[in-house]
C-alpha cells in the first residue's frame, strides 16, 4: 500500500508517494498542454530511467539524457551543456524535467528546472536512500560552483515517487551508507526508526524505516522551509561529520555516522541522557570512529558554515527524538572527538 504525503511551501505543493511497484505505471500529475518530458539519469539509475521513459512515452514526446556520475554532474561545465541540450529538445514552459537518481542527480535536475525559462515543472524519482529520505524532499536544489552547493534555488518538484523495491535492490555498500541518513531521522525525531534498526539491522523492512524517515523530513520542512530554525536539526552529526569527510575522504554517510557518535557523546555529557546511537550504527556495520588529531578537527569544525559569530553551533539531543541546536564549547567538542577515538 502506497503512503502519500503533501508538502506545501511558497504556494506550491509536492505530492510524495512511497510504496512498491510504482514505476511500471509511472505517471506525472495531470497538466494541460504538457507535450514533452525530459528524463535525466546517472549511471546507477539508467535502467530505472528506461522503465520510466517507456511508461511516459505513451503520452508524451520523451527525451532522455545520462549525466556524469555523482557530483561530477553538479559541475558548472556539465550544467552549461545540459542547458544547451535542453534547448535542442525544445523543452517549453508547460513541459517537465524528470530526475531519476541519487541526490546529485535530483539536485542538478531540480536546479536546471528552477532556472530553465525561469522555472519549469520538475519531478523526482530518487533511487538512493539518501535521495529518498533527504535530497529529493524539501525543495533545495544546488550545483557546485565556487564550492559545494553554493549556487542553488528553492524549487519544489511537483511529484516525488519513492519505490521501496528499487531501494531494496541497492548494492549493499550503498545501502549501508544510505542508512546513516535514515537512522539520523530516527535519532532526531522518531525513535521507532531506531528501534527497527536495532532489531533487524540491514535486513530491516524499508516500510519500517524509509516511510517514517520521509515523514520526518516532510514535517521538518513544512515547519521551516527556508531553514531559519527547526530545519537545522537535519544537520545532526554533520558538523563533525563534514570535518571527517573532508580530512579523511570517508564517504558522506560513513562520516555522518561517526559525526553522530560524537554529537551523541556531547549530548550525553551535557544532558545526562543515554542514547543508543553507537549501538544502532554498529548494528548497521557503520563506522563509529575516525583517525586524526583533535586540533586538526577543531580547526575544520570552526570553518564549517554552520558556525556563527557566537562560536560553533551543533545539533544535540536532550533525549532520543528531542533535538536542540546550541553552541558547544571547545571542551565539549573534545569530549565528542574523544568518543570517536580522536586523541587530543
Ligand atoms: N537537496 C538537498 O536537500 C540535499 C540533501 C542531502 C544531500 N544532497 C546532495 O545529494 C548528493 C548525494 O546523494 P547520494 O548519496 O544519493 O549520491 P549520488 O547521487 O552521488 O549517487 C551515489 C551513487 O549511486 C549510484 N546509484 C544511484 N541509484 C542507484 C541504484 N538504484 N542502484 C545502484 N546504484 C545507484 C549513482 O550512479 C552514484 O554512483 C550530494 O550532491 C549532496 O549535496 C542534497
Amino acid at each position: 500500500v502506497a503512503v502519500t504525503f503533501q508538502l506545501t511551501s511558497d504556494g506550491r505543493t509536492s505530492h510524495i508517494e512511497v510504496g512498491r511497484d510504482l514505476l511500471s505505471s509511472y505517471a506525472l500529475p495531470a497538466r494541460p498542454d504538457r507535450s514533452l518530458v525530459v528524463v535525466l539519469h546517472q549511471p546507477g539509475s539508467r535502467h530505472i530511467a528506461e522503465r520510466i521513459g517507456a511508461s511516459l512515452a505513451a503520452g508524451y514526446d520523451v527525451h532522455s539524457l545520462g549525466l556524469p556520475d555523482r557530483d561530477q554532474a553538479k559541475a558548472w561545465s556539465e550544467v552549461a551543456s545540459l542547458y544547451e541540450w535542453l534547448a535542442s529538445t525544445g523543452l517549453g514552459r508547460n513541459d517537465t524535467i524528470v530526475g531519476v537518481g541519487g541526490g546529485a542527480l535530483t539536485d542538478v535536475a531540480g536546479f536546471v528546472a528552477a532556472t530553465w525559462l525561469r522555472g519549469v515543472e520538475s519531478a523526482y524519482v530518487p533511487t538512493t536512500l539518501l535521495g529518498a529520505v533527504d535530497a529529493a524532499i524539501g525543495g533545495k536544489t544546488g550545483i557546485n560552483v565556487a564550492g559545494k552547493n553554493l549556487v542553488g534555488a528553492f524549487w519544489h518538484p511537483a511529484s516525488v515517487v519513492i519505490d521501496l523495491g528499487v531501494l531494496e535492490a541497492l548494492p549493499v555498500a550503498l545501502k549501508r551508507e544510505g542508512f546513516a541518513e535514515v537512522v539520523k531521522a530516527g535519532f532526531i525525531a522518531d525513535p521507532t526508526i531506531v528501534e527497527a534498526f536495532l532489531r533487524d539491522g540491514v535486513d530491516v523492512a524499508l516500510e519500517d524505516v524509509v516511510t517514517p524517515a520521509v515523514k520526518v523530513k516532510v514535517d521538518v520542512v513544512s515547519e521551516d522551509y527556508r531553514e531559519v530554525g527547526r530545519r537545522a536539526i537535519l544537520n545532526f552529526g554533520h558538523t563533525i561529520g563534514h570535518a571527517i569527510e573532508f580530512s579523511s575522504g570517508m564517504s558522506h554517510g560513513d562520516a555522518v555516522a561517526v559525526g553522530m557518535v560524537a554529537a551523541g557523546a556531547i549530548s550525553e555529557a551535557r544532558y545526562g541522557c543515554a542514547l543508543p546511537i553507537r549501538a544502532a550504527l554498529e548494528r548497521l556495520g557503520l563506522p563509529v570512529s575516525a583517525h586524526g588529531r583533535a586540533d586538526e578537527f577543531l580547526e575544520l569544525v570552526r570553518l564549517d558554515k554552520k558556525r556563527d559569530s557566537g562560536g560553533v553551533r551543533m545539533v544535540l539531543l536532550t533525549d532520543l527524538g528531542a533535538p536542540v541546536v546550541d553552541h558547544v564549547s571547545t571542551d565539549e567538542l573534545r569530549i565528542g572527538l574523544s568518543a570517536i577515538g580522536v586523541a587530543s
